[in-house]
């Protein structure tokens, strides 16, 4: 498994109508230990470069809230797990409530779990889908899709799209479960709305600047040319060379050089293990409901695997 992307049932919301439910624990304890448990299970399953992207919200109870999200945080982390984020999702509409002296709740939390420090995580494809190029942060912000049986919380696709598109490789070796990221490559491309950007532009070409000079104030960077000159040449072989082009460069470009060492990256390739033997990234939903975190992810080619207790819906058509 790559990724486990699920909302399980909230503390004391609804009845599922099954004694092995969750969700109707006597105390929020007894809820999180729940969770616990069921982190442990998708601990067991997930692959080292796995992630969990679990939808949680909290519960009034005697006129407070219960705090459930930081509870499980706090009891995640005491049980080994990394919170990456918690993401906000904020609604921008939701149910009428005719509370009088509180606002209305109009967000729940997205924690995004994972067992070790490096997992694999598309930044790149998620920004350039969700944020114009750069990283668009933790809120997200989601219109409820009305589409859901009148017993079920509405689970948008779009959060399952953001967390596969996070957390779930589209290709992973099945034999050595290395998955395929992206190989970036930063190109000479600016931002010609910004006036700066457009002035380095032009000075490049009055001076005749080459992809190599560009390429050469990439690696020396705006200060520390020692580091910067192991990353363009490895091996560092070429750094007389290198260092002549990016004098030559900032002489030319004055302080406008600085434009080329944030141009734009673009995916050069995919990073590959050598055995040819790639198979598709595995979500799982283990609170599928009516089969939301399948469908998106067989959409996005990714394989899917649901759990529930109450068979509320047929299996989705897989591959279509
Ligand atoms: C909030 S719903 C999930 C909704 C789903 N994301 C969707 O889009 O339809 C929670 C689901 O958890 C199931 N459930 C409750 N307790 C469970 C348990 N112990 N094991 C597996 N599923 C359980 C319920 O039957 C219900 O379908």
């Amino acid at each position: 498994m790559d990724l486990v992307v699920t909302s399980p049932p909230y503390w004391a919301k609804r009845d599922y109508g099954h004694e092995d439910q969750i969700g109707l624990e006597s105390t929020p304890d007894q809820y999180v230990a729940a969770i616990m448990d069921c982190l442990a299970e998708w601990g067991r399953v997930l692959r080292p470069t796995g992630s969990i992207f679990l939808n949680v919200g909290d519960t009034y109870h005697k006129r407070s809230l219960v705090g459930i999200p930081a509870r499980i945080e706090y009891e995640a982390i005491k049980h080994g797990w990394r919170i990456r984020n918690r993401i906000i999702w904020a609604k921008t509409k939701g149910m009428p409530d005719p509370v009088k002296n509180r606002l209305v709740n109009r967000h729940e939390y997205i924690i995004h779990l994972t067992m070790r420090e490096t997992y694999y995580y598309d930044l790149f494809g998620y920004s350039a889908a969700y944020g114009n190029g750069s990283n668009p942060g933790d809120v997200w912000t989601i219109n409820p899709e009305r589409n859901m049986g009148e017993h079920l919380a509405p689970f948008p696709q779009e959060i399952v799209e953001r967390a596969i598109t996070l957390g779930a490789p589209e290709q992973i070796c099945s034999v050595c479960h290395t998955p395929r990221r992206r190989v970036l490559e930063r190109t000479s491309e600016l931002d010609p709305t910004r006036p700066q950007a457009k002035r380095a532009m032009e000075l490049a070409e009055a001076h005749g600047l080459t992809q190599a000079h560009i390429r050469a104030i990439q690696a020396t960077g705006v200060s520390d040319a020692g580091k910067a000159l192991k990353v363009q040449t490895g091996t560092g072989r070429n750094s007389v060379e290198v260092q002549r082009l990016a004098a030559e460069a900032k002489a030319a470009l004055g302080g406008y050089f600085r434009e080329f060492t944030f141009a734009k990256k673009r995916t050069a390739g995919w990073t590959d293990c050598g055995h040819d033997a790639p198979a598709r990234g595995v979500v799982l939903d283990p609170f599928m409901g009516t089969g939301t975190t399948l469908k998106t992810a067989t959409r996005m080619n990714r394989d899917a695997i649901g759990v529930d207790l109450v068979p509320l819906m047929e299996a989705p058509v897989l591959g279509s």
